[in-house]
């Protein structure tokens, strides 16, 4: 059975999504950059090994990402899940991982990349919103995107109302990306993701 580290910042719903679909897929361990992060526990209650790489204790990033690739490197992981993990990785990082690197972003990407997606859903007053996850590359919320999930944008939605509908929508398709990586179902054709029939195990 494939392995992978899930890395986290926070609250950790995300990743407990992923826990919680029972994918046939070993999570080695949940990784967090902030020592408060709730999702530990979470993690935690589920038996499954934790650890921190504090940021705040590096003065430089390229050293955070070295420590943290270690970390990662103890678990021989096939995919690196990026589940609300609020630190933004270097090149040299993001290339060591390449293709084998995924994050949840809340909007339809290429559309409000980094923080406040919803805030700026709500301002520009689109009427569909939703979530993205796709394969990270150097680029900030950018690279080839494996599923998306759209919501509607009512008009009487808040910054909470519009967040708890992509998040219903974050923790269905997460998992099933995951899925679709571990099956080795995904297939990278220039910017864009395949997703093929059948089942392989590269
Ligand atoms: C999610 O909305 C995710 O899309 C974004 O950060 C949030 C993390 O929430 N990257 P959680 O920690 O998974 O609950």
């Amino acid at each position: 059975m494939k392995s992978i580290v899930i890395l986290i910042s926070g609250r950790g719903s995300n990743m407990q999504a992923l826990i919680e679909a029972a994918l046939p897929v070993r999570i080695a361990a949940v990784i967090s950059n902030n020592p408060d992060a709730a999702g530990l526990e979470i993690a935690k209650k589920h038996n499954i090994e934790t650890c921190v790489v504090d940021h705040r204790k590096y003065s430089d990033r390229a050293e955070f990402d070295l420590l943290l690739a270690d970390k990662i490197d103890l678990y021989r992981p096939s995919l690196i899940v990026l589940a609300g993990f609020m630190r933004v990785l270097g090149g040299d990082f993001v290339n060591k991982y390449k293709d084998k690197l995924i994050n949840i972003h809340p909007s339809l990407l290429p559309a409000f990349p980094g923080l406040g997606t919803h805030k700026k859903a709500l301002k520009e007053g689109v009427k569909i919103h939703g979530c993205t996850v796709h394969f990270v590359t150097s680029e900030v919320d950018h690279g080839p995107i494996i599923i998306q999930a759209t919501v509607p944008v009512l008009p009487d939605d808040t910054n909470e109302t519009l967040a708890a509908r992509v998040l219903l929508q974050e923790h269905r398709i997460f998992p099933e990306a995951v899925h679709l990586f571990v099956e080795g179902r995904l297939k990278i054709s220039g910017s864009g993701v395949k997703v093929c029939n059948e089942i392989s195990d590269n």
